[in-house]
């Protein structure tokens, strides 16, 4: 089975949404003031190295990564689910826009949906290790099982270490 990244088309067409999707964050006036002082291009960078990695199928360490780099913005400014939300509906937005199927569209932001509860610190990530995204491994079973993506990672049966 071919990677998202692989069926989104080349590092163009992903750079292209980011470009889209981040335009609608800073127009969204309920998104918009958690990016008056955030550094952009570096935003955008590690947004694409991220994406790129997880449409790859690599997940080891990303609801880790993503709930610290998110947590000072749950703390201090009260980033919550609609904010989320919100930044989900923008993020369809822009894929669609970039012209990408309902069905490519859909698998996309069930994948980004599953990420909620790393961002907002729903349910605390205390360690790298063993830090597989939930949300990917439900979303390699509504795919029709762990076989169904290329790239998995080796520590995918692994037991959660996330609750000790
Ligand atoms: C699936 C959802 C999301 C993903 C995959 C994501 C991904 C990222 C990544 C990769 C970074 C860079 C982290 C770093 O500097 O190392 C970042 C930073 C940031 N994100 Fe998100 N994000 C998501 C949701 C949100 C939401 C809902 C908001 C607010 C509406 C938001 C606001 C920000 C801001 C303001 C920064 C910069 C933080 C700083 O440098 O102080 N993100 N995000």
């Amino acid at each position: 089975m071919l990677t998202i990244l692989d069926r989104l088309g080349d590092q163009e067409s992903l750079d292209k949404i980011i470009d889209l999707f981040y335009r609608k964050q800073l127009e969204d006036p309920v998104t918009r003031p958690f990016f008056s002082n955030a550094k952009l291009p570096r935003i955008q960078q590690m947004q694409r190295s991220l994406l790129t990695m997880l449409f790859c199928g690599q997940t080891t360490g990303v609801a880790f990564y993503l709930q610290e780099s998110h947590a000072h913005l749950v703390r201090d400014h009260g980033l919550n689910h609609d904010h989320f939300s919100h930044t989900m509906t923008n993020l369809e937005a822009a894929l669609r826009e970039c012209g990408h199927t309902p069905a490519l569209v859909a698998e996309i932001m069930m994948l980004a949906w599953n990420l909620e509860d790393a961002i907002l610190g729903n349910r605390k990530i205390r360690s790298m290790q063993g830090t597989l995204v939930d949300a990917l491994r439900l979303h390699e079973e509504s795919l029709g099982g762990p076989d169904a993506v290329v790239k998995r990672d080796p520590h995918a049966n692994e037991p959660d270490k996330a609750d000790e």
